[in-house]
């Protein structure tokens, strides 16, 4: 195993299940999980980032939304939370990577109905390192997109862990040699991408993006960039594009807590001149240093 980001060398990988910090390998959850059963569960992923989480705070936010949307209560006070989460990233040695945290109502009987009797709703914890060629070469070259329809549920803005039409499309992207599906509604116009948000520079040089509602997934780095696009005055318009406009994009891109990633075609067609275009360049640095600032002010 390669040395952790203290130059220590980490002990095997270790999960957080349920109170309990356990090796991943033999880490697992109650077969009458209403996660497992019925995909009653709500989950957050954060960056790491030098040894940080990244926007941790807005990431807890939108989890606590997620699960007051469901009635869920949080299975610990959220500062609890979050020093089991650093204990986790410091354990695993993880210096860049990915934290993901699962919480589901928790365990009963196998029916519909949301229990009448409290649950004790139950958290996971698991963290990887991500090589920095894994996304680093897709930051900088760019990736390409494909178009599907948005097959998915009315409440797209809580985080929930049923994703079956999500993974449909990316496997349709993957299988047709892109990185990336973007959903399409019924009108034609994107919705976001399949674990991501979507992005364009328009014919007019504004950054687009579809606004928020109940069918997108608020995305904190969506919400990031468009903080950091208003302090480096980027001209934003949250207005949702047709597929047929993306054809007509001089930029466009993609984001998430993998970061942010140029797209250079779309369905086969090259966006602009099919390299990543100066506006995307300029979200990437005004993104991280925003990110990088706010990780530096919560003392993560
Ligand atoms: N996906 N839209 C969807 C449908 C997503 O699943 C995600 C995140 C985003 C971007 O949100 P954020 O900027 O908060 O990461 C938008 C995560 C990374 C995942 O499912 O792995």
């Amino acid at each position: 195993m390669s040395k952790g980001w203290n130059g220590r060398k980490p002990a095997g990988r270790i999960a957080y299940v349920d109170g309990r910090y356990v090796p991943h390998g033999n880490a697992g959850v109650h077969i009458e999980d209403r996660g497992l059963q019925l995909g009653d569960a709500v989950y957050e992923v954060f960056g790491v980032s030098g040894g940080r989480l990244m926007d941790e705070a807005e990431h807890l936010d939108r989890l606590e939304r997620s699960l007051g949307e469901i009635e869920i209560v949080m299975p610990m006070p959220r500062n609890v939370l979050m020093l089991v989460m650093r204990e986790l990233v410091r354990r695993n040695g993880v210096r860049d990577g990915l934290l993901y945290l699962q919480i589901s109502r928790g365990v009963a009987r196998r029916d519909h109905p949301i229990p009448k009797v409290a649950l004790r709703p139950s958290l996971i914890l698991t963290v990887r390192s991500v090589p920095p060629g894994e996304f680093g070469k897709r930051r900088q070259d760019g990736v390409t997109v494909i178009t599907r329809p948005d097959e998915r549920w009315g409440r797209c803005d809580i985080k929930t862990v049923q994703l079956l039409p999500n993974l449909l499309a990316k496997t349709a992207a993957r299988r047709a040699g892109a990185y990336e599906a973007w959903l399409v509604d019924e009108a034609g116009l994107v919705t976001e991408g399949s674990s991501t948000n979507a992005w364009i520079v328009d014919g007019q040089g504004n950054l687009r993006t579809r606004p928020l509602s109940h069918d997108i997934l608020p995305g904190v780095t969506r919400r990031v960039i468009l903080e950091a696009a208003e302090a480096g005055q980027l001209p934003v318009v949250e207005e949702p594009f047709s597929v047929a406009e993306t054809h007509s994009a001089r930029e466009a891109f993609i984001s998430s807590a993998t970061g942010v990633m140029p797209v250079t075609a779309i369905d086969g067609w090259p966006v602009g001149d099919g390299k990543p275009g100066p506006v995307t360049r300029r979200v990437q640095e005004l993104y991280g240093l925003t990110s990088a600032g706010r990780a530096a002010k919560s003392g993560t």
